[in-house]
C-alpha cells in the first residue's frame, strides 16, 4: 500500500496499471481531484474505488461539474446546497438526535440573548463547543458561550449572568419557535437529499465516461 496526497499533482506517479486508487470517505476536493487525476493521467490504472463524502469541502464557491453532461446544467449549487445530501443521520441513534435537538435549540436561544446584549440583529453562528455542555444546564452553556465570544470576562459564573430569569426563559421560548421553523425548512430540503446526491455521484461517473473508461483502466 502506498499513501498519496490526493491534492498534489505528484500523485500521478502512483497512477499506473499495477495500482488501484482507493479513497474512502474522501471529502470534497480530495475525491474530485483524484478522479480528475485518473481521467487526465497519461497511464491507465488498474481500478479506482472512491466513496465520496462532504461534497461542500471544496475550494470553489459554486460547484463546478466534472462531466460534460452536467457542465451544461443550469443548476448552481453553493456549499450550503452541497451539504444537503449529508443531512441524513444514518448512525447515532436516539441519544445523538436528542442532543442535536438540544444543541440547535440552545444555539438559537443563545442568539436572542446575544442580540439583546450587543444590539446586533443578524444571526451569528457559534463555533464548536465541548459537547458535555449539552448534558448540563442552559445557564452553563450561556456562560461558556459569552466567555468564548468575549462578551463576558472569565471570572463570572453561571449565577451572575447579565440576564435575569425572565430573559433566559424568554430566550428559550423564542429559540424553540425558531427551531420549529428550522425543522420545517429542513423537512423541505430533505426531499432533495437523495436526488442531489445521485446527481453529484452521476457527475463523477460521467466524468470517467467522458475521458473513456477503456483509456483510464488497464482492464
Ligand atoms: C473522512 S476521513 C476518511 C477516513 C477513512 N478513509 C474512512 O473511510 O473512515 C478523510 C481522510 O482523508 C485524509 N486526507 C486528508 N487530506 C488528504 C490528502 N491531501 N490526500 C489524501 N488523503 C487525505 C485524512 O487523513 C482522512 O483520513
Amino acid at each position: 500500500m502506498q499513501q498519496g496526497d490526493a491534492l498534489s499533482n505528484d500523485v500521478s506517479r502512483l497512477l499506473n496499471q499495477h495500482n488501484t486508487a482507493v479513497a474512502l470517505h474522501a471529502c470534497g476536493d480530495l475525491h474530485t481531484h483524484l478522479i480528475s487525476q485518473c481521467c487526465n493521467s497519461a497511464q491507465a490504472i488498474k481500478q479506482l474505488a472512491v466513496a465520496p463524502c462532504c461534497y461542500h469541502l471544496t475550494a470553489d464557491d459554486i460547484y463546478q461539474p466534472l462531466s460534460k453532461a452536467e457542465q451544461g446544467s443550469l443548476l448552481s449549487l453553493d456549499r450550503q446546497d452541497l451539504k444537503i445530501p449529508l443531512q441524513e443521520t444514518v448512525t447515532g441513534g436516539q441519544r445523538v438526535s436528542r442532543l442535536r435537538d438540544i444543541e440547535l435549540h440552545w444555539r438559537l436561544s443563545f442568539d436572542f440573548l446575544r442580540q439583546s446584549l450587543t444590539g446586533e440583529t443578524r444571526y451569528k453562528p457559534l463555533p464548536a463547543f465541548p459537547k458535555k455542555l449539552l448534558s448540563g444546564e442552559f445557564n452553563d452553556f450561556v456562560l461558556w458561550t459569552l466567555i468564548n465570544r468575549e462578551l463576558l470576562s472569565d471570572n463570572h459564573d453561571s449565577d451572575n449572568l447579565p440576564f435575569n430569569e425572565r430573559e433566559m426563559s424568554q430566550a428559550l421560548t423564542e429559540g424553540a419557535e425558531k427551531l420549529l421553523v428550522v425543522r420545517k425548512l429542513e423537512w423541505l430540503q430533505s426531499h432533495f437529499r437523495r436526488v442531489l446526491e445521485i446527481w453529484l455521484v452521476a457527475d463523477r461517473a460521467y466524468a470517467i465516461v467522458d475521458s473513456g473508461s477503456h483509456r483510464i483502466f488497464s482492464k
